[in-house]
């Protein structure tokens, strides 16, 4: 059978032309195969019209053979016919978790969800748009599901819009992203959770039966105890080069909220979007509700490509400037918290250019005056200068980063409000909190209610007045440190349950405004750590602040897994006084991104000074290489004393491998060569040890030359040991 649709001239209805042809059965089923350079989902429109999965995984060599796949696949019966539903609408024949859940104008509860039409546009060479119209037949209510696909990267992005034609008001009770359906014998779920300087620990573990949730109800600052990355493997854990994976992650800000739920005939559904915790949405009579995007790759190859997949596309496609370029900096924070001024500044910005950084960045503390921000307990929401600290403004200090021929940022949490704040008195509407209860402070603050207009123009200016005054200003890193308690906005009245995604909402549209004035100034995405990092915010933000642990150990493990799923140029990495490792060990590591300083450079020693002026130049050479090059994990922290990470120009002409001690035990170090990937079998290569701290001898002969082969069968030992705990080999293409 196939489905013809026509348009009537209501909007929200869809007649079907049911048309039998000549030899089609009455099985016959039409398949929708969306196929990108290795993979294919394949979708399945049934005989009662329900959209399903058929098949998500690598692409088969005959687009023909795709409609074999239900007959090959079929196990125990279905006895609802949704097992596999596309995008499971609760309260008709589903027995699982549901991806979308309404009550209609009337009080009923159920949906049902039938295929009415579908088209792909051609977007650009590389990208396609599917969507695919679904309506109740019984109540004028129709969902059309988006398959975003980008071909050469292998990457999906997933969401929908709800629309309602109902006479009156809908409650959309569950409205998820995407509603994928995986098939394996056993399925093994990476997940991350973490807290204030611990993010990203993972747990691997089987998936049993029952429903597995991974989700935030933190409301701002989401990330702070899961993000919502994970990976899901098939049949065994992945490795980095072999096994089915599939990475997942969803483009939004605030509460989400993944299921996991093996069926009765043993798929994996994996739904994913907006958490409905508290979060009832309604629709309008003709009110359309977008859902955020769920992104999603899949590897046959392990996770080494699925990561590189997100990178590529990131990359090309969502993480701002992501094919540009980054500003090294020295920042402030650490170096002298709340306690600085005009003169202190000036010192700094001599040593922003001494240490041949880019940037130098102003940290918390430089505003504030009826409530001075002298501590976290005060100030956060009055963005004015503090006239002790800064006499001449912001303008002053730019003008003397000028003069010392570096540039200068800022940094800002205008999502805040300390109750010791002017704003805080003139503006207690503005403030989230409930009217009855007792305020309860996060880091002494609360936070602002982005889902008023009013407010969203307040954050606006605040970051506007920066540029304002220094139209020069070239860096912001946007900080974001409370989660939201007791959750209530004045402006929504008794709308309550839509604060978590309107205030998500807000804030994206503070963001959009902003990127229209200033399309490509740097800004970095900070949640006091790495609380806020997602592809929502991403493409807004060209960096992020993974953790405040700056211990250059501790951040192996936490790039490591983040490097999973965002590329390193996001990465902004900071050397600081933090841990127990060497200068250099603490500058290789933060080389693996973004690099910047956070130390006090006016007390290094000469030699010190000295070794991180080289470093810096030693980066400027390889820093495109780790910001554009292919990513390969060659040894994994977890899994022995030594970490290594290789950066590959994508022309294999040159790669940069970063090799650290991660177990300081007696004797341990790399006894053996670690395997390169990634470089050209058929070119020859000279390795040369970059980075050695003054006086220190390399180890490693740089005369050799080693084939890719070579290198990629036999490997390198980069001589890791107690007393070489961080070494970084320079791979370059030589002619002999
Ligand atoms: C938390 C951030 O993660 C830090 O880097 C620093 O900016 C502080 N906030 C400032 O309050």
């Amino acid at each position: 059978m196939r489905y013809i649709s026509i348009k009537y001239l209501q909007p929200c209805f869809t007649a079907f032309l049911v048309i039998t042809m000549s030899g089609f059965t009455a099985s016959a089923q039409q398949t929708i195969p969306l196929e990108t350079a290795d993979n294919v989902l394949v979708l399945q429109i049934d005989q009662t019209k329900r959209l399903n999965t058929l098949y998500l995984g690598a692409k088969l060599a005959n687009t023909t053979d795709y409609a074999l796949i239900g007959d090959a696949r079929s196990s125990t019966a279905d006895f609802t016919g949704m097992f596999r539903s596309a995008y499971t609408p609760a309260g008709s024949r589903n027995v699982l978790e549901p991806a979308i859940s309404v009550t209609h104008a009337d009080g009923n509860n159920s949906l049902d969800l039938q295929y009415v039409s579908h088209e792909s546009k051609k977007l650009a060479a590389d990208i396609s748009l599917l969507s695919i119209r679904l309506k109740d037949p019984a109540y004028n209510f129709e969902v059309t599901l988006f398959y975003k696909s980008y071909y050469e990267e292998n990457v999906i992005e997933q969401w929908c819009t709800i629309t309602s034609g109902e006479k009156g008001t809908v409650t959309l009770q569950k409205f998820a992203s995407a509603n994928l359906n995986l098939q394996a014998k056993h399925y093994w779920l990476r997940q991350y959770h973490g807290d204030w300087a611990k993010e990203m620990r993972p747990d691997e573990t089987e998936l049993t039966h029952g429903i597995k949730t991974l989700d935030s109800k933190l409301g701002t600052r989401a990330n702070l105890l899961m993000p919502s990355v994970f990976m899901i493997s098939l049949d065994q854990p992945a490795t980095e080069d072999a096994g089915q994976v599939l990475f997942g992650a969803l483009e939004w800000s605030g509460n989400f909220r993944t299921d996991l739920e093996i069926d009765p005939q043993e798929n994996l559904r994996v739904i994913s979007g907006i958490n409905n915790y508290a979060s009832a949405y309604q629709l309008k009579p003709g009110e359309t509700f977008e859902t955020p995007a769920f992104v999603y790759t899949f590897s046959a190859k392990g996770k080494g490509p699925a990561s590189r997949n997100l990178h590529n596309w990131a990359r090309n496609y969502k993480l701002l400037d992501g094919k540009g370029t980054r500003l090294t900096l020295l920042n402030n924070w650490e170096s002298t918290y709340f306690d600085f001024n005009e003169s202190r500044l000036s010192g700094l910005l001599k040593d922003t250019h001494n240490l041949g950084v880019d940037l130098f960045l102003l940290d918390d503390g430089w505003f504030g005056n009826a409530y001075p921000r002298n501590s976290d307990h005060a100030g956060l929401g009055d963005w004015q200068e503090n006239r002790r600290k800064l006499p001449n403004g912001i303008a002053e200090i730019a003008k003397t980063a000028q003069a010392d021929g570096v540039k200068f940022g800022i940094w800002v949490e205008p999502e805040m409000v300390n109750p010791q704040s002017d704003l805080y008195h003139r503006h207690p509407d503005w403030v989230i909190k409930q009217p009855q209860r007792d305020e309860y402070y996060f880091r002494n603050q609360l936070v602002l209610d982005l889902s008023n207009a009013q407010v969203q123009d307040f954050v606006f200016h605040t970051v506007d007045s920066l540029f304002i005054k220094d139209p020069g200003l070239a860096y912001i890193k946007w900080d974001c440190n409370s989660v939201i308690y007791n959750a209530y906005s004045v402006k929504l009245g008794n709308l309550q349950s839509q604060f978590y995604v309107d205030y998500v909402r807000g804030l994206y549209n503070v963001l959009k405004r902003l990127r229209s004035k200033y399309p490509v100034v740097p800004m970095m995405l900070c949640s006091g750590g790495g609380g806020r990092v997602d592809y929502g915010a991403l493409q807004y933000f060209t960096e992020y602040w993974p953790s405040d642990n700056t211990d250059p150990l501790e951040r192996i493990f936490i790039q490591w897994e983040y490097s999973y799923f965002y590329p390193a140029i996001a990465s902004a990495n900071h050397v600081t006084d933090w841990g127990k490792q060497s200068l250099k060990y603490r500058v290789d590591a933060a080389m693996m991104g973004k690099l910047g300083f956070d130390i006090v450079v006016s007390k290094l020693s000469p030699v010190d000074l000295k070794f991180c002026q080289d470093a810096v130049a030693a980066y400027n050479g390889i820093k495109a290489v780790v910001w554009q090059g292919d990513q390969f994990r060659l040894a994994n922290p977890d899994q022995g004393s030594v970490a290594s990470m290789l950066y590959v120009k994508p022309d294999q002409t040159c790669a940069v491998m970063f090799n650290y001690l991660v177990n300081f035990r007696y004797g341990e170090g790399s006894h053996s060569p670690i395997l390169l990937k990634g470089l050209d079998a058929a070119k020859r290569y000279r390795v040369k040890e970059i980075n050695l701290y003054p006086g220190v001898k390399p180890v490693i002969d740089e005369q050799k030359s080693y084939s890719g082969d070579f290198l990629g069968k036999i490997g390198i030992n980069p001589v890791v040991t107690n007393e070489r705990s961080s070494v970084v080999l320079l791979i370059n293409e030589s002619n002999q």
